[in-house]
Order: C-alpha cells, then structure tokens, then sequence
C-alpha cells in the first residue's frame, strides 16, 4: 500500500513537471499528442508569416517561399526546403523563428519574435515528421 502511494505521486510528480517544461499547450492537448498542420500549424503561419509569404509581398518575392499551402512550405524557397522532417535542429524554418540566423534573416521579418509557445508547436510538429495532418 504504501508503497503504492509512493509511486502514484511520483507518476503525479513527472506529469505535472512534463507539463511545465512543454508549456501551456501541453496543459490544453496533452504532450504525446499529435501536432496537427491544418489545425496547429497552418493558423499560428497565417497570423505571424502569410502577410508577406504570398505572391505580391515581400517575403515571396525576395525568397520564393509561399506560405500559403502545405506545398509550399515544404517546397521552401528559391534555394530549397526548409523543413527536414523529424529535424527541426537542421531545419532552416526553426532556424528563422527561433532566431539563430543572421539578424536580417529573422522572423517574422523586423518584427517581434513569436512566443515561446508557437515556436514549440511548430519545432514539435517537425519533429513529428512534419505531415499534412
Ligand atoms: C514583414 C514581412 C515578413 C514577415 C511577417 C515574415 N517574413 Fe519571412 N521573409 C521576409 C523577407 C523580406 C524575406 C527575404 C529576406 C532576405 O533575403 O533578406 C524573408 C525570407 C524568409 C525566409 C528565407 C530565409 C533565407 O534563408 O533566405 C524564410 C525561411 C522565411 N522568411 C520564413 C518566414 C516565416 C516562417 C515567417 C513567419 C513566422 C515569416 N517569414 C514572416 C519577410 C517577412
């Protein structure tokens, strides 16, 4: 029994520090989870990208990448893909968000760095083999 006791509290313990290492979004879809592109991904790209990652705006015309589909995330730029599946380290999509390229080259483009949260679903979601889901 007591025994018993210990080790549920210690289940209870790992959770909820799982929990605060991933973040509000762990608390709200739970951490195994899949991260989902339509309904993940693709809103939080609309919102902080979309305005200048479509033909016509700045960001697709300087470097081809046309955030508006899945394809053409995965299509990348006029140099190439920037998302590897499963690798969001050599991804140059976690690259720009997370800012560790040249200052120029992050986004979204001159302005303020997505949040911590964001950031986390999208490096998941790449992880997770970056699927159409
Ligand atoms: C205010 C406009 C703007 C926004 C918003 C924006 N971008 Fe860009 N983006 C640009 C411009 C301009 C370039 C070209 C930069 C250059 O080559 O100097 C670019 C280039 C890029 C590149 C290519 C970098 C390279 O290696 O050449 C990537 C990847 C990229 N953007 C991703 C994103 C993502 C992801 C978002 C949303 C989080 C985003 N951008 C939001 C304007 C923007």
């Amino acid at each position: 029994m007591i025994q018993r006791r210990h080790s549920n509290r210690f289940t209870w313990g790992l959770v909820v520090s799982m929990m605060l290492a991933a973040g509000s979004w762990a608390t709200a879809a739970g951490a195994d989870e899949p991260v989902s592109y339509k309904e993940d991904v693709f809103p939080i790209l609309e919102l902080r990208c979309l305005e200048c990652h479509k033909p016509g705006e700045a960001g697709y015309e300087s470097s081809g990448l046309d955030l508006r589909t899945y394809d053409g995330l995965m299509k990348g730029t006029k140099h190439g893909p920037i998302v590897v599946p499963r690798e969001a380290f050599t991804s140059n999509l976690i690259a720009v968000i997370d800012g560790r390229t040249d200052p120029a080259l992050r986004m979204p483009h001159n302005k303020k760095r997505m949040s911590k949260c964001e950031r986390f679903l999208i490096r998941f979601w790449v992880n997770q083999g970056a699927k159409n889901n």
